[in-house]
């Protein structure tokens, strides 16, 4: 897994006294404080200049005062340009950011700069942890792609292999006899070859049917979600140590179903929450769910194990993908997953999908 790059940002050296308390003040203050400082100037020059320069005894000195209008308003516009470049400078840091961000580089941070201000800064820091969360969604959506293509890649090779293996062998078996069939001369020997045909079809028939029941559970799609968590739960129960109990609230009509991407996310979750107790959790029970209410399906898995710290496995960057997996499929049925485990306590899994929101496959 690729490491996200550290994203803490060095501040600068805490700056002393007057030059520090006013380039810590916000942008508002600064800018206010600026033009009262240029206007005072403003206002002291064109007084020191009127007496020294325009009035005089033999009246007003005309080139003075067009002097005096032209340099002052060069002066105060540059300076006030100057003074809102300095004070702008940390927005036009975010905004350059926000560009990088724009094309596609989640690796662009908000950094301090020289002229600081304290609202921009916050804004900076909302918006470098944000991009903090996004990357790292982002790398374990990769890191579940590149899984998955390499689960399906493997899916692929052991369906190659067992087509190759068994089914066209088996196929290139019936050609033969086919061939020696065609031969035949006496009745008896035609039937006796035709029973050998219809032995050796019906055992390939056979073995294409296991092959599609493995590659998806077919209960699923044609008793539904209730007795393919029953199957399933039974087979939990006779491969492992652990006291698992499921009970079911809601399905007195055991013929109605749920939308098919709604049960096949409710037992992948239930699936991998089972995996995860038998893998991680240390549990002696564990006791499985389902419950339908007026507009919503609920699956919990309860166990009795050594539980975890949710947070900190959440913020970990070497976790796995099953929760998180469980959390992506459940929002492609707008549906949530609550997480409540406490080291020692054991581990509850909640997932809920409402039933009228469905939309997308799982
Ligand atoms: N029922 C549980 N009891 C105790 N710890 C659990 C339980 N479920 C999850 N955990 C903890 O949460 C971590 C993350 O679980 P998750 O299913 O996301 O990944 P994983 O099981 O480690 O790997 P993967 O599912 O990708 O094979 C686990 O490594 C484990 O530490
Ligand atoms: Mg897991």
């Amino acid at each position: 897994m690729t490491t996200a790059a550290a994203t803490v940002q060095s501040r600068p050296a805490p700056r002393t006294g007057l030059g520090s308390a006013l380039l810590g003040l916000p942008l508002f203050l600064k800018v206010l404080v600026a033009n009262v400082i240029v206007v005072l100037i403003g206002v002291g020059l064109g007084t020191w200049f009127t007496l020294t320069f325009v009035a005089s005894p033999d009246g007003v000195h005309w080139p003075a005062v067009a002097v005096m209008l032209v340099v002052g308003f060069a002066a105060s516009a540059l300076i006030n340009a100057a003074v809102l470049r300095l004070a702008l400078q940390p927005l036009h840091a975010l905004e350059r950011t926000v560009d990088h961000v724009a094309t596609g580089d989640l690796s662009a941070r908000a950094h301090p700069v020289l002229f600081r201000d304290p609202d921009v800064e916050r804004l900076g820091e909302t918006l470098n942890s944000m991009l903090d969360v996004l990357q790292e969604h982002r790398q374990l959506l990769q890191k579940m792609s590149e899984q998955v293509l390499a689960a399906q890649e493997d899916e692929r090779k052991r369906i190659a292999r067992e087509l190759h293996d068994e089914t066209a062998q088996s196929l290139t078996t019936l050609l033969i006899r086919l061939k020696i069939l065609e031969k035949a001369r006496t009745s008896e020997e035609m039937h006796g070859q035709i029973d050998e045909l219809r032995e050796l079809t019906a055992q390939t028939l056979e073995a294409v049917r296991v092959l599609a029941v493995e590659l998806r559970p077919t209960t699923l799609d044609d008793l539904g979600l209730l007795a393919a968590l029953e199957a399933y739960t039974d087979s939990y129960r006779s491969r492992l140590p652990i006291d698992l109990t499921f009970s079911t609230a809601g399905f007195e009509d055991r013929d109605s179903r749920l939308p098919p991407q709604v049960e096949l996310v409710l037992y992948r979750v239930v699936q991998e929450a089972l995996t995860n107790v038998a893998k991680h959790a240390r549990a002696t029970e564990v006791h499985v769910e389902l419950s339908r209410r007026p507009g919503a399906v609920i699956a919990s898995i309860t166990d009795d194990g050594e539980g975890f710290n949710v947070e900190e496995m959440m913020r970990s960057r070497e976790r796995g993908l099953g929760l998180f997996g469980m959390q992506e499929r459940l929002a492609l049925v707008s549906g949530q997953l609550v997480i409540d485990s406490t080291p020692g306590h054991g581990t509850r899994i909640t997932a809920r999908v409402p039933l009228h929101l469905t939309g997308g496959l799982a």
